[in-house]
């Protein structure tokens, strides 16, 4: 899927939106984005409603094993949520239209931020497998972006600033909620790559030297169409291997979803917290 014109995109949404509508009433304040192995999070929602990816109209459909392919439509913190519980990569194929719908979507129906969370390797020396780093910056290795295209200027400008793409009060939220649960919580800058092979040790040096604090395959394309439509932005990696050049164990998908896993109760205990306090 890729768009055309202004008209053909606002179509597909307002159809997706019109489905949605009709499925249930309840208006999300917060999209929730659960990366690889971060599931978890989605059975804490006092679910209200839940559809599945395939019976929404334009909706692309998740293939990873590892996510699920649902929105989950409930409460979470004292907010009215909708999560994603399986999200779209740019290496499983789909374009960068199709990977920024969802948010798009969720914009319409009503939600003005998003919590975003992933799985990433470590770069930064200090930090460990199954610690978690909130996300002050990113660079974009992707190559592509979702907002490549015909522009609706009624969702936001032509050239959107990204000198704030994750808002400072959210940061500063997280940063506290953190402190007062005595979570070790890292900040840095995440670099997406499209994946899907992990890097070579020249590549992860290189990303280092660059100003990056992890890697991953994810979440700049959805916090980009965030960002162009004004929404507010919490992102939060964990560290699911340890990418340091001069010291590089093999890493298989096994031992992703293990340190996910391990990380995933800190991860969960922030974004309640924040979304508690927002
Ligand atoms: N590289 C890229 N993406 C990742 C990694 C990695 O080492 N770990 C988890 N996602």
């Amino acid at each position: 899927m890729k768009y055309d014109t202004v008209e053909e995109f606002r179509q597909k949404r307002d159809e997706a939106v019109a489905f949605i509508k009709n499925e249930t009433d309840f208006q999300p304040e917060y999209l929730l984005i659960l990366g690889t192995g971060l599931g978890q999070l989605a059975d804490e929602i006092e679910t209200q409603h839940v559809i599945s990816y395939d019976q929404i109209p334009h909706f692309p459909v998740s293939t990873v094993e590892s996510h699920a392919g649902k929105l989950i439509f409930g409460t979470l913190g004292g907010k009215e949520v909708v999560a994603m519980q399986g999200r779209f990569h740019y290496y499983e194929g789909y374009t960068m239209q199709q990977i920024a719908f969802p948010v798009r979507v969720a914009k319409a129906i009503g939600a003005q931020s998003l919590l975003v969370s992933n799985a990433a390797g470590g770069l930064n020396p200090n930090f460990r497998k199954g610690d978690i780093m909130l996300i002050r910056d990113h660079i974009n290795f992707q190559g592509d972006n979702p907002l490549i295209g015909p522009n609706d200027e009624e969702l936001g400008p032509r050239f959107p600033d990204m000198s704030e793409p994750y808002t400072e009060r959210m940061l500063e939220l997280a940063e506290n909620v953190a402190l007062d649960h005595s979570i070790k919580m890292h900040q840095g800058v995440y670099l997406a790559v499209t994946g899907p092979m992990l890097e070579t040790k020249a590549e992860y040096r290189y990303m280092r030297n660059l100003g990056a604090d992890v890697v991953g395959m994810s979440t700049v394309p959805e916090v980009i169409t965030a960002v162009h439509m004004g929404m507010d932005v919490l992102g939060i990696s964990v560290i699911t291997d340890e990418c340091f050049p001069d010291a590089l164990e093999p890493v298989d998908i096994e031992d992703v979803l293990a340190a996910a896993a391990m990380a995933e109760p800190k991860m969960t205990q922030v974004i309640i917290s924040v979304l508690e306090r927002l």
